[in-house]
């Protein structure tokens, strides 16, 4: 009897298994099977069989066969195989199925010029247009990104270095401080000091130390407190003053422009000379001074503020 009970409870089990084995299946199949309709939309009245295989079965199936191979990388096969043939009308649909697909811009280009040595010269002059027309002339744009609020601001700060008499008014001087305040240091010891130096008495004794105030009517000056900082247990003399210093004026420096506001994070100054100047404690270190205030009406960005490495020789994924 009991033998009975437990071979029952066996056969239960192994159609458990069955059961739910199936609809894991189908759901995988499901969630895979993306809904595609260009050869029905474009195609459908004048080849409805050719329409039907390339959106059930190309786009269906194979495409969404993502567990064996992933759609990026499937996207970056086929734009090299219409490069490589030509097809510009149909390679550019797929630039954009790959920008889709996470493709960046600076990987279309590269993609590019690699084939440009396999397939022919001339194919990427007819290419690269394209890829512009797709990712736009914006170096910054990459796939799904183009409505980045924080690349808008960073790309419209720059470092400003003549400012205007026009004062900063006091609830924007305290917003751009209050944003330094909810800057992450390192386990929350926030050793960071800033000292903002607007009398007329304090900005010509900096002006007497360093040409970086520019002009501004309200001068930052940043420092760390030595005993404040976190100490790196596995490291001998490695600190976190001037990375917390630096993510507070970093803040700060993205709200200032966020309100309207000019910057210039400047090192150019005698570190000892200016904490002894401005009777800094003994156990406090200056990292930067940062002008603040409105920028002249004719400030423009420096040169190098669009000199800019490639991502390719500044990353390396190890
Ligand atoms: C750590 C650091 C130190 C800097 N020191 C100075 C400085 O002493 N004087 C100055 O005019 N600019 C200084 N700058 C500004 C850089 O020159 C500037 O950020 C860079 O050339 C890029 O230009 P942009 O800020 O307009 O994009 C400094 C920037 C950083 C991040």
């Amino acid at each position: 009897m009991l033998k009975k009970y437990i071979c029952a409870f066996f056969a239960f089990l192994i159609c458990l298994f069955f059961f739910n084995n199936n609809i894991l299946s189908a759901e995988v199949r499901n969630n895979m099977s993306k809904k595609q309709t260009a050869g029905r939309d474009l195609l459908g009245d004048i080849a409805p069989k050719f329409a039907e295989l390339n959106d059930d079965v190309l786009f269906g199936e194979v495409w969404s066969r993502e567990d064996k191979l992933s759609a990026r990388d499937r996207s970056m096969i086929t734009i090299s195989a219409l490069f490589s043939a030509g097809l510009y009308p149909q390679l550019k649909a797929h630039l954009e199925i790959g920008k889709k697909h996470g493709i960046t811009r600076e990987e279309a280009v590269e993609i590019v010029t690699q084939l440009a040595f396999y397939c022919g010269w001339p194919k990427a002059w007819s290419t690269f247009p394209l890829i512009r027309e797709v990712y736009g002339n914006d170096k910054s744009e990459s796939a799904n990104v183009s409505t980045d609020k924080f690349f808008e601001l960073a790309k419209k700060r720059y470092s400003v270095r003549k400012f205007s008499d026009k004062p900063i008014e006091k609830e924007k001087l305290n917003r751009v401080l209050e944003a330094g305040n909810l800057a992450p240091t390192a386990k929350n010891q926030q050793p960071h000091r800033i000292y903002v130096i607007q009398s007329e008495k304090s900005l010509a004794k900096l002006k007497e130390l360093t040409h970086c105030g520019y002009g501004a009517k309200t001068v930052l000056l940043f420092t760390y407190n030595t005993d404040e900082t976190w100490k790196n247990p596995l490291e001998e003399g490695i600190n976190s003053g001037v990375e917390d210093v630096s993510i507070v004026a970093t803040h700060i420096m993205f709200e200032a422009t966020e309100l309207g506001l000019s910057t210039c994070w400047c090192n150019y100054f005698p570190n000892s000379k200016l904490e002894e100047t401005f009777n800094i404690p003994k156990n406090e270190k200056s990292v930067l001074i940062m002008p603040i205030g409105y920028a002249d009406e004719n400030s423009n960005p420096s040169l190098l503020h669009t000199k800019k490495k490639e991502l390719y020789q500044i990353v390396k994924y190890l």
